[in-house]
C-alpha cells in the first residue's frame, strides 16, 4: 500500500527537508555574493513567488491524483486524460535526475561528516586560511578518504528510506527538521556578536543593480528550482503522501517560505563571520569548507560552532538525500515487487557506484574531463541545467494543458480563495492553467 503522511504539519516538515539541503546553506549565499547580493536576493524571491510555488503546486497536485512513483503516476494521469502513455519518460527521466544528482550529492554529504569529525577534533583551531585551503585540498585529493565519507552517507540515507514513509521519514523529520531551525537561529546569534552583522546584513541587502546581468537573473530562477526541489518528481511524490483535504496552496507557500527562510538565515550567519574573518565572500563552491574553519578556528567557542555548522549542513543534506532517491524506491517497490528494504540496497548500490565517479573527480580522474567538465561538472550540469528544467517545463505543459479544469479544479480546490489568487497572479502556471480551467 501506497504510505501516507500522518499529519499536513508532518508533510510541510517532509516537504521542507527535502527542500533545505545545501542548496540553501551552500550554494545560496555563494551564488548572492557573486550576483549582486540583494539584487539577486530579490530576483530568487520573485522567481519562488511567481514561478517557483505555482510549480510546486503542479506537482503536489499530479502526485496526489497519481498516489504512485512519478513513472506510475505520469503512465495513469496520462491515461486518465487520454493522452499517451509516453509521458511516463517525465517520470522516469525525474526519477533518473534523482539517483544522478544523489550520486554526487552523497558525496559532498560525505564532506559534511568528515568536516563534524575534523571540527570536533578541534584540527581548524587556529588555522589560517591558507592551511584550511591547503587541508581541504588534500582531503578531496585521497580518493580512500571519500569514498569512506561518500559509503558512510548514502549508508545513513538508505537506512531512514528502507524503513518506509511513516517509520523512516516522519521519524527522521519530525526532529531533525526544528533542530536544523534552532542550529541556525543560534549561529545567526553567534554571528551578531562578529561586530561586522551589518556588513553581512548590507551585503545581502543593499541593492547593488549593477551587478545584476542576464546571467544573475538566469542563475537565480535555477536557484529557485534547485532549491525548492522542482522538476524531477520530488515534490510528486512527496505529494503522493499527502492526506485528502490539506490545501496544496497553502502547505506550498508555507514550503516555500520556509525554505527561503533556511536561505536567508543562512547567509545572515554566514557572511558576518566571513567578513569578520576579512576573507572573500566570491570564494565559490569552497566558501563553506575552506572559509569557514578558519573562521571556525578562530572565534571564541569556534570548536563548538564549527561542529553545530557542519552537523546543520549534513542534517539539511541528510532530508534532501531522502527525498532525492525516494522516486526510484517506490518505483521499484511498484514494478519490480521488490521490498522497501531489497529496494533501497538495490537503488542504494546503484547510487553508490555512480558516487565513485565523483569521488574520483576531486583526485586521480581530475584530468579525465569532457566537454571540459569533470564526471562530477558534468554530472551537475546534465541534472541542474537540463533534465530539471525540461522536467519543470513538461510538468507545467501536463497540468496546465492537459489535465481537465475538473481533476485540477478540485485537487487544488480552486473554490478557495489563497490558491485561485496564487495562480492567477502566477503567469507561469496561470497562462496553461487559464486555457484549461476557464476556456
Ligand atoms: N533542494 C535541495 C537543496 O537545496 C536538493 C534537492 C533535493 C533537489 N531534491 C531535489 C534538487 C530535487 C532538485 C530536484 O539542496
Amino acid at each position: 500500500m501506497h504510505g501516507q503522511w500522518s499529519s499536513r504539519w508532518i508533510y510541510i516538515l517532509a516537504a521542507t527537508g527535502a527542500a533545505v539541503g545545501l542548496g540553501n546553506i551552500w550554494k545560496f549565499p555563494y551564488l548572492a555574493g557573486e550576483h549582486g547580493g540583494s539584487a539577486f536576493v530579490l530576483v530568487y524571491l520573485v522567481c519562488v513567488a511567481a514561478i517557483g510555488i505555482p510549480m510546486m503546486m503542479a506537482e503536489v497536485m499530479l502526485g496526489r491524483r497519481g498516489r504512485q512513483s512519478p513513472v506510475n503516476t505520469m503512465r495513469t494521469l496520462a491515461k486518465e486524460v487520454g493522452v499517451s502513455s509516453q509521458w511516463q519518460w517525465l517520470g522516469i527521466s525525474g526519477t533518473l535526475a534523482g539517483v544522478l544528482i544523489l550520486s554526487y550529492y552523497s558525496v559532498i554529504g560525505g564532506w559534511t561528516l568528515a568536516y563534524i569529525v575534523k571540527s570536533a577534533m578541534g584540527t581548524f583551531t587556529g588555522a589560517t586560511g591558507e592551511a584550511a585551503t591547503n587541508l581541504f585540498a588534500q582531503f578531496v585529493s585521497d580518493p580512500l578518504t571519500l569514498f569512506f565519507w561518500h559509503t558512510l552517507f548514502l549508508v545513513m540515507t538508505m537506512g531512514i528510506v528502507a524503513r518506509g514513509v511513516q517509520g523512516g521519514l516522519e521519524q527522521a523529520v519530525r526532529y531533525l527538521m526544528p533542530s536544523l531551525f534552532v542550529l541556525l537561529v543560534v549561529l545567526v546569534g553567534y554571528a551578531m556578536t562578529t561586530g561586522f552583522f551589518t556588513t553581512g546584513l548590507s551585503f545581502l541587502f543593499t541593492p547593488d543593480f549593477s551587478r545584476l546581468s542576464g546571467t544573475s537573473m538566469l542563475a537565480a530562477m535555477g536557484q529557485a528550482f534547485f532549491s525548492l526541489s522542482l522538476g524531477m518528481g520530488t515534490i510528486m511524490i512527496y505529494g503522493s503522501y499527502v492526506p485528502e483535504g490539506t490545501s496544496i496552496a497553502q502547505t506550498s507557500v508555507a514550503i516555500a517560505i520556509a525554505d527561503s527562510l533556511v536561505a536567508l538565515l543562512a547567509g545572515m550567519a554566514i557572511f558576518p563571520i566571513v567578513f569578520s574573518q576579512g576573507m572573500q565572500p566570491e570564494a565559490g563552491p569552497s566558501l563553506i569548507f575552506e572559509t569557514l574553519p578558519v573562521a571556525f578556528g578562530h572565534m571564541p567557542g569556534g570548536l563548538a560552532f564549527g561542529v553545530l555548522f557542519f552537523i546543520l549542513l549534513l542534517v539539511a543534506a541528510w532530508t534532501s538525500s531522502i527525498s532525492l532517491i525516494e522516486p526510484a524506491v517506490t518505483l521499484c517497490v511498484e514494478n519490480f515487487r521488490m521490498t522497501r528494504r531489497t529496494a533501497a540496497i538495490w537503488c542504494g548500490l546503484f547510487t553508490w557506484v555512480l558516487g565513485l565517479g565523483t569521488v574520483f573527480s576531486f583526485n586521480i580522474g581530475v584530468e579525465t574531463t569532457l566537454f571540459d567538465m569533470t564526471f562530477f561538472e558534468l554530472l551537475d550540469f546534465l541534472t541542474s541545467n537540463l533534465m530539471l528544467p525540461l522536467g519543470g517545463i513538461a510538468l507545467a505543459i501536463f497540468s496546465g494543458w492537459l489535465m481537465t479544469p475538473q481533476v485540477s479544479q478540485s485537487e487544488l480546490q480552486m473554490q478557495d480563495m489563497t490558491g485561485y489568487q496564487l495562480c492567477k497572479c502566477s503567469f507561469a502556471f496561470w497562462l496553461p492553467l487559464r486555457c484549461s480551467l476557464f476556456s
